[in-house]
């Protein structure tokens, strides 16, 4: 079950595979959500190895059940091995306030010191990547070999799904900072809004 969480959360915060939380996330109660406004950037430093180039998401709002269209790509400059830690700050906006959503049962703010695992339980090694990654030829395990990664344009449906308790309506702030050996690879910031019936 934790683990099961973890990668729930992965999925959350990968930028490029937005697409999973349909995949992975079944937590709480099922109900139907927006997400609007979504925006990312790059918060390393200008000489970190792994950067994001390009990530698109449509419609704005996405619905949750509903269809999504995602094109992403990044490089990396050296090779991604395990192992290979994540830690996520997660924020809230409440009252005018940024609140950190604290670690609970491994989604909020949380630290992984190896996605590279989380990744193989997610996806047991041997077996196919998902779709797309399949079709375009894309890694889902480690190592990620130096080189620039390219996502197509890409439809997705986001089925009915549970989500987390918190996720109520409001402004979010999700920070990633990759690391490996105590060295920082890379950092991507996601912000975005929710409305939902939860
Ligand atoms: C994550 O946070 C811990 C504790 O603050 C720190 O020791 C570690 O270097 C950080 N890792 C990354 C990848 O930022």
């Amino acid at each position: 079950m934790k683990n099961y969480l973890a990668v729930v959360t992965l999925c959350m915060v990968s930028s490029m595979l937005v697409n999973r939380v349909a995949q992975c996330v079944k937590t709480r109660s099922t109900y139907s959500a927006k997400m609007l406004g979504f925006s990312w950037e790059n918060c390393g430093k200008p000489d970190d190895p792994a950067v994001l180039k390009n990530l698109a998401l449509s419609p704005d709002p996405i619905t949750i059940p509903g269809d999504l269209t995602a094109s992403a790509s990044g490089s990396t400059t050296v090779e991604l091995t395990t192992p290979l830690a994540v830690n996520v700050t997660l924020e809230k906006e409440v009252a005018g306030f940024w609140v950190k959503v604290p670690c609970v049962d491994e989604i909020g703010s949380c630290h992984y010191s190896d996605v590279c695992n989380l990744l193989n339980q997610l996806i047991p090694p041997g077996q196919d990547c998902p779709e797309p990654l399949h079709t375009y030829g894309m890694p889902c395990h480690c190592p990620f070999k130096a080189g620039v990664y390219t996502l197509p344009e890409s439809g997705f449906y986001l089925p009915d799904m549970d989500l987390p308790y918190w996720l109520t309506n409001g402004h979010y702030k999700v920070q990633g900072v990759l690391g490996a050996m105590e060295k920082e690879l890379g950092c991507l910031k996601i912000t975005f809004a929710v409305h939902s019936n939860n």
